[in-house]
């Protein structure tokens, strides 16, 4: 069982949470993520570790409220318990000197970039970030990654905060401008395949973080399979970082809404039964 310190939204439909996790806060690195199960019959979700504090055994999530878990997940207050959390999972990223790296993160993905940004800048590099959203009420850790880069810029897609563009344009400008040595992209697929396409014909090694449907996290089930290179590869024990140049999007793009009419009729029967007072488990 895992106590919650706080759990606060920093956004319209972001949440941040700090949460006990002492052997999660211990052994954490930039890049990991956990599974955590609200409850014994809860749905197991992946979520990525955007910071920890190894004294005192507590760990950051950052949580886009897009469906049933991640709402229940939004209705906790500190005190709470948390069942399971498991992990650190997944690959830590690979952080060297590079030289100058370009981070991008689009929505939630800027939240995952986060511990990305600040072990790349720790490591002698110089970090440039790009962060976007579609409106200023939706850009989270814009202040947290000015602290911890050497430059910070802001693109809204309606053009209320920052750049009127996409990161990706912006990430076109910048490798035009100057020699980058190394890309990170994370966010939604289709910015991840268009940061990745950018940077190929420049030779620029590009990471990305794969969002896929995640059950067992152990390699077992299969439900996060995604083709790099030609190759059947788990992004739970695999990745979640692969190499952008050969990742297979558009097979990640349909695999990830297999699942989106179920998805959509657990949301609604979840309403309908707390409009009747009745929290169901594991809808
Ligand atoms: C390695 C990894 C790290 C992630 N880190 C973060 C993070 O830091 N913050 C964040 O907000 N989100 C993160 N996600 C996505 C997050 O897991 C989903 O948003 C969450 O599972 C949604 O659950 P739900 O019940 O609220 O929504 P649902 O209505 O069940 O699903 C909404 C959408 O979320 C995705 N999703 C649903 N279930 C899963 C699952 N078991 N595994 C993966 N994706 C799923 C699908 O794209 C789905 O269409 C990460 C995903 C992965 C694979
Ligand atoms: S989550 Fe089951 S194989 Fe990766």
């Amino acid at each position: 069982m895992h106590r919650i310190i706080s759990n606060e939204r920093i956004s319209p439909n972001v949440g941040r949470m700090v949460v006990e996790a002492r052997y999660v806060a211990l052994h954490r690195k930039a890049g990991q993520f956990i599974i955590l199960r609200i409850n014994e019959k809860g749905e197991r979700i992946p979520l990525t570790i955007a910071d920890a504090d190894p004294v005192n055994g507590t760990i950051t999530l950052y949580y886009q409220i897009v469906g049933k878990t991640t709402t229940d997940l939004s209705l906790l207050h500190s005190g709470d318990w948390i069942t399971d959390i498991a992990g650190p999972l997944g690959h830590p990223t690979e952080i060297k000197k590079y030289g100058t790296v370009v981070c991008v993160g689009g929505g939630i993905g800027i939240a995952p970039i986060y511990p990305i940004v600040k072990a790349m800048k720790e490591n002698g590099n110089k970090v440039i970030v790009l962060i976007g959203a579609r409106t200023r009420n939706l850009l989270i850790l814009e202040s947290e990654l000015s602290s911890s880069s050497d430059e910070v810029i802001a693109c809204t897609d309606d053009g209320s905060y920052g750049r009127h563009s996409y990161v990706t344009d912006v990430l076109k400008e910048i490798v035009s401008r100057e020699k980058v040595d190394f890309v990170v992209a994370i966010g939604p697929v289709p910015m991840m395949k268009a940061a990745s396409e950018i940077t190929k014909p420049k030779g620029i090694p590009t990471m990305v973080s794969l969002n896929s449907i995640m059950v067992d996290g152990t390699g077992m089930c299969g439900g996060c399979r995604v083709t790099v290179g030609g190759e059947k590869r788990f992004t739970c024990v695999d990745g979640p970082e692969f190499d952008g140049h050969k990742v297979d999007f558009d097979e990640l793009m349909i695999r990830l809404n297999t699942y989106r009419d179920d998805e959509k009729r657990s949301m609604e029967l979840h309403h309908t039964c707390k409009l009747e007072g009745a929290m169901p488990h594991g809808t």
